[in-house]
């Protein structure tokens, strides 16, 4: 049997209206300039006022950054993430500071971000690492009101993941998603953003279309328009979203119970008042590092593991060269990350498959 690690759900039964849908884009011609209703929907879905689709996450990211004018600014950044959540930053102008992961998490650790802010300090960027919302997302939020920080919510992994009853990218001054294939729902390749602010909001329409408004070239802009035919995807997808996020908890809670009182593995704990998104599955290995693991599982069971994120970004080769940053710098990440897989997550993973890796992990481990 295979397991992959990861796959979208586009389910049958939607592919025939999908079809239908893109068959009029087609033959009217309508292929971009037509977001509106998925953005609409997309704003509806996760609580706030507006939300403004563009061609990736990482565009997600750039975008609103460019608002905040962060040239040569500092903008602090998890190591723990994807490089595009600090590549942004840098193509924004600024200048990402990395901080370490708290391990209870996977997301970044407060205590660190605290000690990185200085004068130089735009804004921060957070990641609910793997679809889990950081607990302290509210003090993180009234932490940056105090100092004047823009707190921006790299939701990347957490569409329709909550905190006390608040969505991913409705909390922060400003939410980014990506629709990569791999993500929660898709569109192919995507990204969207999500404000409370008319002023974002308008900035990132204007500069995701060259910068044009009525016409007229006001703000450098860049091509950052979301086709058509994604935005039919992604209101598809949108409407199941919840649904997804109720299998991915299902699926979580397997692997819970059939883990929880093995000492070979570390389970992250989620309080009651965190919805997990499970974009991913992560569990930190007490016998063997990730890396061998994944290949143990590979090799004897043909099943695919995912790591969320290794190297950590402090540690990929550009950052070390161009940021002097060096092993022994982030000592969490460093240490926990070297021990963590993500085990296989996605909505139509059968109960056999299911069954194969939990016995699998745990006939290896036990
Ligand atoms: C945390 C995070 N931010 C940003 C991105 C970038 O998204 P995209 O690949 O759609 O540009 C990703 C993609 O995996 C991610 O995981």
């Amino acid at each position: 049997m295979h397991v992959k690690n990861t796959k979208p759900y586009i389910p049958q039964e939607d592919i025939n209206p999908l079809l239908k849908d893109i068959q009029t884009a087609l033959e009217t011609g309508n292929l971009t300039f037509s977001t509106e209703k998925f953005e609409e929907e997309f704003a509806k879905y996760t609580g706030t006022k507006y939300a403004v689709a563009v061609n990736s996450g990482t565009s997600a990211i750039e975008a609103p950054l460019r608002y905040y004018n962060i040239k040569d600014k500092e903008v602090i950044v998890p190591t723990n993430t994807f490089v595009a959540s600090a590549n942004a930053v840098v193509y924004a102008g600024g200048v990402p500071v990395m901080v370490d992961m708290d391990p209870n998490n996977l997301c970044a650790d407060f205590e660190d971000i605290k000690r990185k802010v200085t004068n130089y300090t735009a804004g921060i960027i957070i990641v609910a690492s793997c679809g889990y919302v950081p607990p302290y997302m509210f003090e993180l939020k009234k932490f940056c009101e105090e100092k004047g920080l823009f707190l921006l919510e790299d939701a990347a992994h957490a569409h329709g993941a909550s905190i006390k009853g608040y969505k991913a990218g409705s909390i922060g001054d400003i939410g980014s998603f990506s629709f990569f294939p791999t993500k929660l729902i898709t569109t192919g390749e995507g990204g969207m953003v999500t404000t409370n602010s008319k002023e974002i909001a308008d900035y990132v329409k204007q500069v995701r279309h060259h910068g044009q408004k009525n016409g007229l070239m006001t703000e450098m802009g860049y091509n950052w328009r979301m086709p058509t035919l994604s935005a039919i995807l992604g209101l598809s997808q949108l409407k199941r979203l919840d649904s997804f996020i109720e299998r991915r908890n299902e699926i979580a809670n397997k692997y819970k119970n059939a883990f929880q009182d093995m000492k070979e593995i570390e389970l992250i704990d989620v309080p009651g008042y965190i919805t997990h998104g499970y974009w991913k599955y992560p569990i930190l290995l007490n016998k063997y590092t990730a890396k061998e693991f994944q290949t143990i599982l590979k090799e004897k069971y043909n099943i695919d593991t995912g790591t969320v994120y290794y190297p950590p970004v402090h540690l990929q080769p550009y950052y070390k060269e161009n940021y002097g940053y060096k092993e022994g710098d982030m000592p969490s990440s460093e240490q926990n990350l070297k021990r963590e897989i993500c085990l296989p997550i996605f909505v139509d993973i059968t109960d056999e498959q299911l069954n194969y890796v939990i016995e699998s992990v745990k006939k290896e481990l036990k």
